[in-house]
Formats: C-alpha cells, sequence, structure tokens
C-alpha cells in the first residue's frame, strides 16, 4: 500500500490478505464525500479514482483507492446516526439487546469503534453500565459526551486498543457499527479488537452486505470512506487471520441491507448454523465468480445513462428538479452522472451542519427542508433512498401538490 502526495492511499493487492484483486469498473475521479464548503481546504481539493475491486484470493470487496481517514474523519464530520429514527430506533435496539446480554455483578465492560453521537452507547451509559466509545470526529463525539457517554476521540486501531486495554481493562463487547467498512488497515483493527477482548467476550459489528449492494446496482454506496463492502465470506477468512472466529450473522434491514457479524476468539463459543447457511447462499449468488461483478458494472453504467436521460429531457420540457438527501452517497451520484446545478438546482437535507454547503465537486448548494417546502420544484432526485419511507412520510406535502419522486436504485423509475 502506498500514501500518495495527494493524501490517498492506493493499493495494488488486497488489503487484507495480499492477493491479486480485479478492478472490474471505474466510477471516475471523485472528491471527498459529504459536504464541500465554499472555500477550498485540503480536503477539497483531493480527488482519487473510484475503483472498487475483488480480491480473487478471499474474496473482499475494497476500493483500490481511497482518501486518508484522517482527511475524512475530521472534526466537523457531519454524519449523525440521530438524522434518521429508523437508525436511532435500530441502534437502540441493539444496544437493548447488548445490555441484556451483559452479567452486570461482573461489571462488564462495552467498547464501541466509531461511536459518532452516541446513539448507541447512550442507553449502556444509562443503565450505568461501563463503556468507552472511540471516535475520530470531535464533533460528533462531543454531542455523544453531552448524553453522558464517554469518548475517546481518536482512530481505532492496535495501538488505541492497546491503551485501552491498560486503562480500562478488556471488554466484554465490542461494537462497530457501520465503521469496519471504513478501516483501510483492516487487519491491524482486527489485531487490535483480538487483543481488547476478553476471552469469552464477543465483537459484534455491521456493515452492507455485498449481495445486496451488487443485486441492487446500489453503486452510489461506493465511496473513499466505504473502503470494503463485506460478505460473511470474506469476513470469515479476514478475521480468522487474528485468530477471531464468525460464530454468528443476522440480515438487518438498514442502509439498503447490512448483515450483523458476531465473532468470538476461535475456539470459545459454537457456532450457529446461520454462518454456513449464508456462506451456501453466496456461492449460489456467484459471489466468487467474476461475471457477477462485471455485469453489476454492465448495469450501473445503464442506470447512469438512463438518469442522464430522464433529467436531460425533464430539463428540455423546463421542469424544475431538486436533489434529497445530501447523504456521502449523492457525492458518488452527481461526480459520476456528471450532474451540475444547471440539471439539479439544489439538494434539500435536514442536518444543519450540511445546509449552506455543497455537495463536493459540484456547484449544487444544500438547503432545508423549510425551503424545499415552500419552494415547490416539480421533481426531487432521492439521493437518500435508504431512508425513503420516513422522507416520504415527512414530506407528503409534496406529492400532494403535484411533486414527483425520482430513484435510481435498483433501477431508474418516477413515483
Ligand atoms: P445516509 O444515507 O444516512 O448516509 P450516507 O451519508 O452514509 O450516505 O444520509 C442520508 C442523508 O439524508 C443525511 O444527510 C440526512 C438526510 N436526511 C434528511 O434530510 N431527512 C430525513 O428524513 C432523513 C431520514 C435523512
Ligand atoms: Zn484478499
Amino acid at each position: 500500500m502506498v500514501e500518495s502526495a495527494v493524501s490517498t492511499s492506493i493499493t495494488a493487492v488486497c488489503r487484507a490478505c495480499g492477493g491479486s484483486l480485479d478492478c472490474f469498473m471505474s466510477l471516475g475521479s471523485q472528491p471527498v464525500a459529504q459536504i464541500s464548503p465554499e472555500r477550498p481546504t485540503e480536503q477539497t481539493q483531493i480527488r482519487y479514482e473510484l475503483r472498487p475491486s475483488i480480491c480473487l484470493h478471499c474474496g473482499l470487496f475494497q476500493l483500490i483507492e481511497t482518501p486518508l481517514p484522517y482527511i475524512m474523519f475530521t472534526n466537523t464530520y457531519p454524519y449523525f446516526s440521530s438524522t434518521s429514527a429508523k437508525m436511532t430506533y435500530h441502534l437502540q435496539k441493539l444496544s437493548e439487546s447488548v445490555a441484556s446480554e451483559l452479567d452486570v455483578a461482573g461489571d462488564p465492560f462495552v467498547v464501541e469503534v466509531g461511536s459518532n453521537d452516541g446513539t448507541f452507547l447512550k442507553l449502556i451509559a444509562e443503565h450505568g453500565l461501563r463503556h468507552l466509545g472511540v471516535e475520530p470526529a470531535e464533533g460528533a463525539a462531543n454531542i455523544a459526551r453531552s448524553m453522558g457517554v464517554s469518548v475517546l476521540v481518536t482512530f481505532f486501531d492496535s495501538s488505541t486498543a492497546l491503551q485501552i486495554r491498560q486503562s480500562h481493562g478488556q471488554a466484554d463487547v465490542i461494537v462497530g457499527a457501520n465503521v469496519l467498512a471504513h478501516m483501510p488497515s483492516i487487519i491491524d483493527v482486527a489485531k487490535g479488537i483480538a487483543d481488547l477482548l476478553k476471552d469469552d467476550g464477543l465483537f459484534v459489528f455491521e456493515a452492507i452486505y455485498l449481495p445486496d449492494l451488487l443485486r441492487c446496482n446500489m453503486f452510489d454506496q461506493l465511496y473513499g470512506e466505504h473502503v470494503f463492502t463485506f460478505s460473511v465470506s470474506s469476513v470469515r477468512k479476514v478475521f480468522a487471520k487474528c485468530a477471531l472466529e464468525l460464530i454468528d450473522v443476522c440480515h438487518v434491514d438498514v442502509q439498503g441491507g447490512s448483515m450483523r457479524y458476531v465473532l468470538a476468539h476461535r475456539g470459545r463459543k459454537n457456532v450457529a448454523e446461520s454462518v454456513s447457511h449464508f456462506i451456501d447462499f453466496e456461492s449460489r449468488f456467484g459471489l466468487g465468480r467474476a461475471d457477477t461483478y462485471h455485469m453489476f458494472a454492465e448495469r450501473c453504467h445503464k442506470i447512469r445513462n438512463d438518469l442522464r436521460f430522464l433529467l436531460g429531457d425533464l430539463r428540455k420540457r423546463q421542469y424544475r428538479v431538486v436533489g434529497y438527501g445530501a447523504s456521502a452517497k449523492s457525492t458518488t451520484l452527481f461526480n459520476w452522472c456528471e450532474l451540475d446545478s444547471s440539471i439539479v438546482e439544489y439538494v434539500t437535507d435536514c442536518t444543519k451542519e450540511k445546509q449552506g454547503h455543497y455537495i463536493p465537486g459540484t456547484s449544487i448548494p444544500v438547503r432545508s427542508p423549510e425551503f424545499f417546502a415552500q419552494d415547490r420544484p416539480d421533481y426531487a432526485l432521492l439521493s437518500a433512498w435508504n431512508h425513503r419511507t420516513e422522507i416520504e412520510a415527512k414530506e407528503q406535502h409534496f406529492r400532494r401538490r403535484g411533486g414527483k419522486w425520482i430513484v435510481y436504485v435498483p433501477e431508474v423509475a418516477t413515483a
């Protein structure tokens, strides 16, 4: 792996096993996702080529190039789990189930890697359980702290794990919700997890599930932060390198389709049937076949063409189109499809920290939902399609006044 002068990490081989990579498509030159201020900063200067690939040896789906984590996860990183009611509910449920499994008499210790705004740890803290969040984005960490959550503001790696082990002891449970996929040095992270976890401890993490991404053509889930998209078969192989065994998996309906992985030290727990069930499923799905990825690329190119055609046609007919959801996904969407503010006037987003900024690499500004409600555009391109039910419920007035939604995964359609 090399770190280029432009602050990205580029690899020629698998980041986990050193195997050869089949790079099956390029989504072009991309800026760092999330949002950009009006004035250029170090972050807005960086471009990287968005090239997903698959390891021919361990099957780990990964990006060839990604901005270095310190470039992406800054103090002002604007993603907050609590902006989605669905995600909040989901993390609270996970938190309840972790808390109910713990033996309170044994003074258990829970660590969350990438604790963001504390949506998961809040409940653990309220139960009076010993806990620690590890979060590099200070803004998000401060929100968590204001709710009584303890946070160490840093990146999680093997040296952070050692530091926590020395200061707090080993953990009964380590959790990572949509964060392991963001860590390019995955083997070092796995070493840290193995070191920090008690002999009988559990490591639970969630991540977008590769077959869902491929089946639903979610090309926009690919951006620098998501350096990996895991599958049951790749997780089993990658973590086995650090003697962590995959003992259970469960499909969960967040982020367009995710998997919850439960791991333990090798040989310490029984392995549930769910693991072999999903390994068989993935084999039948074709995760081991090159054409699965090449066909995904073809379908994504078709979406790009269909969307550009539809938006061009609407513009010719003088309809006004805006976007909804200044998600990280929208950076990939707008840059790969080469859409600017002459086609999509602005993007609506409820996150205060995003309003007044721009979709990176474009001239498209981010505006509040109140602005959207008064403005009455004709079409809204739903770039937060994973929150479709929640957003459509909030924005019923848009449909009532004749507005139409445009979706683009799994295919381009208006509704
Ligand atoms: P999300 O899909 O959660 O994440 P990512 O950035 O990883 O792609 O982003 C969804 C965006 O949509 C986020 O900026 C918040 C915004 N949003 C709204 O504006 N209104 C809503 O009702 C919801 C649920 C999200
Ligand atoms: Zn590999």
